[in-house]
């Protein structure tokens, strides 16, 4: 197992609201960089930097340890806190909180499951047509949240062009298993296909709804279905790897992992520095287990974003370790966690504008 190492820093909280620092979380396989790009942050405020070193693990058929790292059924954000900072600070604004994480993430759950259980009945025993309904659905929540941020760009009241990014090579990255579940025939039957566009549209405007009103919930959501798919795939693999190694590759999936051009590739890839996993694919089983492997960065990308403001595109980390004095060109920020949060804000900011 070769091994690269990536240090990044990240900047205080102290005085930028859109860094939690008490909810960062650092993933088993490199530091996330909470680095706030605002002019507001690069000006006038004395920056604490804290030098965070991990390793990433390179592409080897070795087994990546994915499944412990993600966990949606549990409540990270209520379970993790408290001991970190050992203030036990039991306000009753720290207590609603939690109650509405749980009850959030209990929905997502319980949605989650139903779906599952419906996927179950029909799809028992025809795989690639289950993969393909998953794969057309697992697009839609990269688009939903496009759509919101991009809403909120316009407005002036959120900037961030690094989740714009990271969520277009997302879904990319679906686009190219969906391709490939075509290939492999699993949209054969109209049913199937007139099934997973229905619930495509549904689950569009679903999420763009969960988006605006909570990101948060939207994220967890979304990491429950990725691990959904991370758990499908690795089943699959387990249960007919042998016929798969005997099968060859679907030609897009050969273009798709083999390119020339990977930059998408890596963008998606949050918790990995760019040029570490490069795949070799000779036959079918190498194939689903690269989607299972895109499968798990996806989740751990979803459960990253649950804390706000805090994703980063793996380009821009690289690039940030090395222009680390050269504040280069920085798009202005705008800051807001929902648009409930948005429409406060701005009503607070014409208020002191008059
Ligand atoms: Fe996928
Ligand atoms: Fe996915």
């Amino acid at each position: 197992m070769a091994a690269a190492s990536l240090a990044s820093s990240v900047l205080s909280a102290n005085s930028c609201a859109s860094i939690r620092r008490r909810s960062l979380r650092v993933s088993d396989f490199l530091s996330f960089s909470g680095r706030d790009n605002s002019v507001s942050c690069r000006r006038g405020i004395s920056r604490k930097l804290y030098t965070v070193k991990a390793t990433v693990l390179k592409d080897e058929k070795e087994k990546v340890v994915v499944e412990e790292s993600f966990q949606p059924k549990g409540f990270p954000n209520v379970d993790s806190e408290g001991s970190g900072s050992g203030e036990n600070e039991s306000t009753s604004a720290g207590a609603v909180e939690s109650w509405v994480i749980k009850f959030e993430q209990s929905v997502n759950i319980f949605l989650t499951d139903s779906v599952i259980k419906v996927l179950d009945t029909l799809y028992h025993d025809r795989d690639y047509a289950r993969f393909f309904v998953l794969e057309t659905i697992a697009r839609v929540p990269y688009f939903a949240f496009m759509s919101v941020l991009h809403m909120y760009e316009s407005f002036g009241w959120w900037r961030r062009a690094d989740y714009l990014k990271v969520h277009f090579a997302e879904s990319w990255n679906e686009m190219h298993h969906l391709l490939i579940m075509e290939e492999l025939g699993g949209n054969a039957w109209w049913f199937d296909r007139f099934l997973s566009q229905h619930i495509a549209v549904v689950y569009y405007f679903m999420t763009v709804f969960m988006y605006l009103i909570s990101p948060r919930m939207a994220y967890h959501f979304s990491e429950c279905v990725e691990n959904h798919a991370y758990a499908t795939y690795d089943k699959f693999l387990k249960s007919r790897g042998e016929e798969l190694k005997k099968t060859p590759p679907p030609e897009v999936a050969v273009k798709y992992y083999t390119g020339s051009d990977m930059y998408l590739f890596d963008e998606f890839q949050t918790s990995r520095a760019p040029n570490t996993r490069r795949p070799t694919i000779d036959n079918l089983y190498d194939v689903f287990w690269n989607i299972r492997e895109d499968e798990g960065e996806h989740c751990k990308t979803m459960k990253a974003c649950q804390t706000h403001g805090v994703l980063r595109s793996p380009h821009s980390q690289l690039q940030d370790g090395l222009d680390d004095n050269d504040p280069g060109c920085v798009l202005p920020q705008a800051e807001c966690e929902g648009i409930v949060d948005c429409l406060k804000k701005s009503i607070s900011l014409q208020d002191k504008q008059m």
